[in-house]
């Protein structure tokens, strides 16, 4: 069982005018997992997200770092935004300076390290996600994807060790979320726990190690990806239908397996296996 290094216990959330966003919210990041956050829209992730960095504070329960209740007074969120780097969903309220380059360096530089630890800390995040040739762009001429991954670096060049991402591949192309994906994992084996926001059941399925399924504010369940998502009952009662990968992989082989394929590719050689030799329908 791994170590336990952000966690929400009993988190009450609502939002000037009265709208209650969280109510009663139990969830745990475990470090070195990828843990969706997954729901409908409007079922309280991106709220959810805002209590992981300290951005917004509940008016119940606790966030706890490190099994610590979180402080929220200045130098503690300093350093509580250190280890946790949040990436919004809209690149354009996280992107404020002219250049990709300026942008990616301000966090590094207000944490006070030398030029030249900016500049190395700078270049491999830029590198990290295969944007080295836009850094002396300037970001408001730049494609949304490009964008969205000018944001994840500023959060990277932090060096953070738990990266959360609201909605990371929304608004991208099947190339562009391919392509993050990749950067993503390569983060992912170089140590980072990655958290994120989805209500694409499919990329949960094919990405997310566990999964806390969201529902009106509350996680119905937490627990291995493939169990929440087997859980056809609490599924329902989350309003999501099962990934399509699933329900075929179900549909040739039964429930069995504790490892079904996950990709797309290997799904399809499992079914042009199981077609060999029956005859195709017309
Ligand atoms: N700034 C806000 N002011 C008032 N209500 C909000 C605000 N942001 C979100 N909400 C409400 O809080 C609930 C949860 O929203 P949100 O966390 O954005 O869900 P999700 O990210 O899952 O779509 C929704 O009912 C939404 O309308
Ligand atoms: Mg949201």
């Amino acid at each position: 069982m791994s170590v336990s290094l952000l966690a929400a216990r009993g988190l009450d959330y609502r939002y000037p005018g009265g709208i209650t966003a969280l109510r009663d919210l139990h969830l745990t990041v475990r470090q070195g997992r990828k843990l969706a956050i997954l729901g409908a829209n409007g079922s309280g992730k991106t709220t959810l997200l805002l209590h992981l960095n300290g951005t917004l504070r509940p008016a119940r329960g606790e966030i706890r770092l490190d099994d610590h209740p979180a402080a929220y007074d200045r130098r503690s969120l300093d350093r509580w935004r250190c280890r946790v780097g949040l990436v919004l969903q809209e690149p354009d309220d996280q992107i404020f300076a002219a250049t990709v380059e300026q942008d990616v360096s301000f966090g590094p530089l207000n944490l006070g390290l030398s030029e030249r630890e900016v500049r190395e800390r700078v270049a491999s995040a830029l590198r990290a996600l295969h944007i080295a040739d836009l850094a002396a762009r300037a970001t408001h001429s730049l494609s949304f994807g490009q964008k969205k991954r000018v944001a994840i670096a500023g959060v990277l060049a932090m060096r953070p060790e738990l990266l959360v991402l609201d909605e990371p591949t929304a608004g991208l192309d099947g190339q562009g979320v391919a392509h993050l994906l990749e950067a993503l994992q390569h983060l992912h084996e170089a140590g980072a726990t990655l958290v994120f926001s989805t209500h694409d059941v499919e990329l949960a399925y094919a990405w997310a190690d566990d999964i806390a399924l969201f529902h009106e504010g509350t996680v119905l369940g937490q627990g291995e990806a493939l169990a929440v998502l087997r859980d056809r009952e609490m599924m329902r009662k989350a309003r999501l239908a099962p990934p399509l990968l699933l329900e075929v992989v179900e549909a040739l082989d039964g429930a069995r397996g504790d490892s079904p394929p996950r990709a797309r590719a290997e799904v399809l050689d499992l079914l042009r296996k199981r077609l060999k030799g029956a005859p195709l329908a017309s």
